[in-house]
């Protein structure tokens, strides 16, 4: 299982610090949100934040593109740093067209599916995805509550995929209760931002999601 704290719920005027203490606790791959006020009703950070955080952690960045027309930005968050440049099904008119410009310009390319949105909008764009991320709430927002119809998503998607290299990330709501259940449908990243940067010290919440979600497979 890979864990990938969401610096959304970090204390933006201590994000140095607050991945520092995520990297020692061995977290896998940063989450880096980018909200534009329109595809989402809330707004955050852009590429010049991105380059900063790139030169502080050796982290790969996964990078959650919530904005309108991702297109016309994808080559620039891959030039700011980003490993993983994931943008919305639901934001894209050409998908095919975003995930290869992604793969073209150097990294990994990942669809984020909204909690209605079903997985099989990805049936014909199998062969250029590195990432597929599993929304478990509307995004926008950190500190949301767990929607469980991602179960059953995570399962599909999987299905989907069988036989492929794509990781299977789930972003909203993720704390170490539900990781359990959420390993054995099949996510293969836990995204974490309150549960993560909200503990009293977020580098062990890190190892406490990963032992969370090894229970299934100890059993
Ligand atoms: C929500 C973002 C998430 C958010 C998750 O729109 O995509 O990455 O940070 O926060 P928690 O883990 O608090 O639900
Ligand atoms: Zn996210």
């Amino acid at each position: 299982m890979r864990i990938a704290p969401s610096i959304l719920s970090a204390d933006f005027a201590a994000l140095g610090e607050a991945i520092g203490r995520v990297e020692a606790g061995g977290a896998d791959q940063l989450h880096v949100d980018v909200m534009d006020g329109h595809f989402v009703p809330n707004l955050t950070i852009g590429p010049p934040v991105i380059e900063s955080i790139r030169k502080r952690t050796r982290l790969p960045l996964d990078v959650h593109l919530m904005i309108e027309e991702p297109e016309r930005w994808t080559d620039t968050y891959v030039k700011a740093g980003a490993d993983f440049v994931t943008v919305h099904a639901e934001a894209c008119t050409h998908l095919q067209r975003a995930l290869s410009q992604i793969r073209e310009a150097g990294a990994r390319a990942g669809v984020a599916l909204n909690p209605s949105t079903p997985p099989e909008v990805l049936q014909y764009v199998l062969d250029d995805l590195d990432l597929v991320l599993v929304m478990s709430v509307n995004p926008g927002f950190g500190g949301q509550s767990f929607i469980p119809t991602a179960y059953e998503k995570i399962r599909r998607t999987r299905a989907l995929l069988a036989g492929r290299d794509v990781l299977v990330s789930v972003d909203g709501g993720v704390k170490a209760s539900n990781a359990p259940l959420l390993a054995q449908a099949g996510a293969t990243v836990l995204v974490a931002g309150s549960s993560i940067f909200g503990a009293p010290d977020p580098g062990a919440a890190v190892a406490t999601l990963r032992s969370a979600s090894e229970v299934v497979n100890r059993a």
